[in-house]
């Protein structure tokens, strides 16, 4: 068994951005982080557009982004949340900076600006079209010189530990102890106790198959939480961004970031026309939820499978100094975005629902903390205003981290049993996995995507039984792999979504379901 005062599940920047301070403020306690694949790999990593970070200048205001964050939300908002987390992000954007973080700059030294769909103002900090890149790097490089950090790549956590697993369980008490952790070079099952564990385990978007995130999130952190009975919700509110490219083969689709929509691209049908005109007045800069629902209808209407982003009237070579990821990811596709239009569509992009968590980032468990895209803070409330993503986590790790200097650990003074695997063998056959995989994603894309009803609602959760039966015999049997858990893992989050879809009853924001018309 291994003891640490604090486990981290996840090296994005939730995480890091956590495991930073609290190394920093107490270099006697012992941080693991864990992470399931190489360090870097996350949402973070691809991370665009930016750091929507308001001044308080004469040209902009927190009103202002408290209300655009407001509006996209569609009245779900937690307000006393918006307002605390738009006034805490020019603190936490300077730590950044002092941890190494580079933001680009205009002629005069300040921050050079972007401004993406539902904005009203041009706030959006960014490094070049690579923020999330940058963003980590520097974090990275900090929590390697800080000495009571430990990072663990290729660990997964398989499930949290609660008084469910201890042998005399504590009466009365849902607490959280660590996590049982995969070591997935050598196969080996760890107890990991800690005394405080936070989950920073990222999204969900490998249950769509289509999506801009990598294929790792695959919502962990969520199902584990869920089993061990954490509160979740607002699971219906999937994000769909409007500009991911079109990949006939489905999977993680490259992201064409808002920002290129912001710098004044348009969107166009087959037939080159500008059908955003047709559905909001602020055009393809409408939030995200608006656009996205727009170019479903548009497809549904045309028949076609994708429109187009046109860039060909913009300023090719300011297109190349702020985009430049962009622009030679669109080249080794055969695509000159000063002479092509890019073909692009709707993909899973976020998730605004998820771990109930308070202002301290505390869950329903004891000692058991949340924080980033896994969350449910009430930041977002029905649809997620871009580039609130990287500040809500930024402020969360700052919150979670006051709270534990205000309340101190305690050691734990109790056995914790170790993963028990009798009985279990290796899976002979993966195409058990792979193919439940598919069913579950093809589903997910047919009946619970940006436009949903009851009846496809309610056959998606029939089918799901049918996945969920068969996943779960397998799972009793096997000895644990990362590409099974992932997969009842998603089954969990499949589920969640459904049922709390099929729940509500009025649309809002992200959640369109044509019987609630
Ligand atoms: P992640 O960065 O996803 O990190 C999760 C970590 O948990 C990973 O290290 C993962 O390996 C680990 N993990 C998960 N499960 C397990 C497990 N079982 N065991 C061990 N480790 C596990 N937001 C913005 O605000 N601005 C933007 O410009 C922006 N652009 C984006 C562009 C793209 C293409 C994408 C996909 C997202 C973008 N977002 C943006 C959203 C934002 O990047 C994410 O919401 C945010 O980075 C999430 O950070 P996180 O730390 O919560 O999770
Ligand atoms: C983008 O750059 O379009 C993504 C921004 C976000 O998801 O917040």
């Amino acid at each position: 068994m291994i003891k640490t005062n604090y486990l981290v599940i996840g090296s994005g920047v939730a995480g890091l951005t956590f495991a930073v301070k609290i190394a920093e403020k107490f270099p006697e306690k012992t941080i693991i982080i864990i992470t399931k694949d190489n360090e870097n790999e996350s949402n973070t990593k691809y991370a665009q557009g930016g750091v929507a970070i308001v001044l308080d200048t004469e040209e902009d205001s927190f009103k202002k982004h408290i209300q655009d964050t407001l509006i996209a939300g569609d009245g779900l908002c937690d307000k006393s949340v918006v307002e605390m987390v738009i006034k805490e992000g020019p603190k936490r954007l300077k730590e950044l900076i002092v941890w190494g973080a580079n933001f680009d700059l205009d002629a005069e030294g300040n921050f050079d600006l972007g401004k993406e769909g539902g904005h009203s103002e041009y706030r959006v900090v960014h490094h070049k079209d690579i923020t999330g890149f940058e963003v980590l790097r520097a974090l990275l490089n900090r929590v390697h010189q800080l000495k009571n950090i430990t990072v663990l790549p290729h660990h997964f956590a398989i499930d949290l530990i609660t008084e469910h697993q201890l042998e005399t369980p504590i009466p009365n008490d849902l607490s959280c102890y660590g996590a049982y952790v995969l070591n997935e070079k050598s196969g080996k099952v760890l107890t990991i106790q800690a005394e405080r564990t936070l989950l920073a385990s990222g999204g969900i978007g490998s249950v769509y198959g289509h999506t801009t995130n990598p294929v790792i999130a695959t919502g962990d952190g969520i199902a584990m939480a869920y089993r061990a009975k954490a509160q979740i919700k607002d699971m219906e509110f999937i994000q769909f961004h409007p500009t991911a490219t079109y990949n006939p083969k489905g999977g993680t689709s490259f992201l064409i970031s808002e920002a290129v929509r912001g710098f004044g691209a348009y969107l166009r049908n087959k037939k080159g026309y500008r059908f955003m005109l047709d559905y909001d007045e602020r055009v393809e800069l409408a939030s995200r939820d608006i656009v996205s629902q727009s170019i479903d209808n548009e497809l549904k209407k045309t028949g076609d499978t994708h429109v187009f982003l046109d860039c060909t009237h913009l300023d090719i070579k300011s297109f190349k100094k702020h985009f430049p990821n962009i622009y030679q990811e669109c080249l080794d596709k055969h695509i000159n975005v000063k002479k092509d239009w890019i073909p692009v569509v709707p993909a899973a992009h976020y998730l605004c629902g998820g771990i109930v968590v308070d202002k301290h980032g505390k869950t329903s468990i004891n000692n058991l903390f949340a924080c980033g895209e896994c969350t449910r803070t009430g930041l977002h409330g029905a649809n997620r205003l871009a580039s609130n993503s990287l500040l809500e986590a930024l402020v969360y790790a700052h919150n979670i981290y006051n709270y534990q200097c205000n309340h101190q650990t305690k050691p734990l003074s109790f056995i914790i049993p170790k993963w028990n695997d009798k009985g279990t063998n290796i899976p002979k056959e993966h195409v058990l996995i792979t193919h439940n995989l598919n069913q579950l994603q093809a589903l997910m894309r047919d009946y619970v995507g940006i436009v949903r009803s009851n009846d496809r609602l309610t056959k998606a959760i029939a089918h799901l039984d049918f996945i969920y039966n068969e996943v779960e015999e397998l799972y009793k049997k096997s000895k644990i792999d990362t590409s099974l858990c992932e997969l009842r893992n998603m089954i969990n989050i499949a589920h969640l979504i459904i049922s709390q879809s099929l729940e509500r009853k009025e649309n809002k924001g992200g959640y369109y379901n044509i019987d609630n018309l």
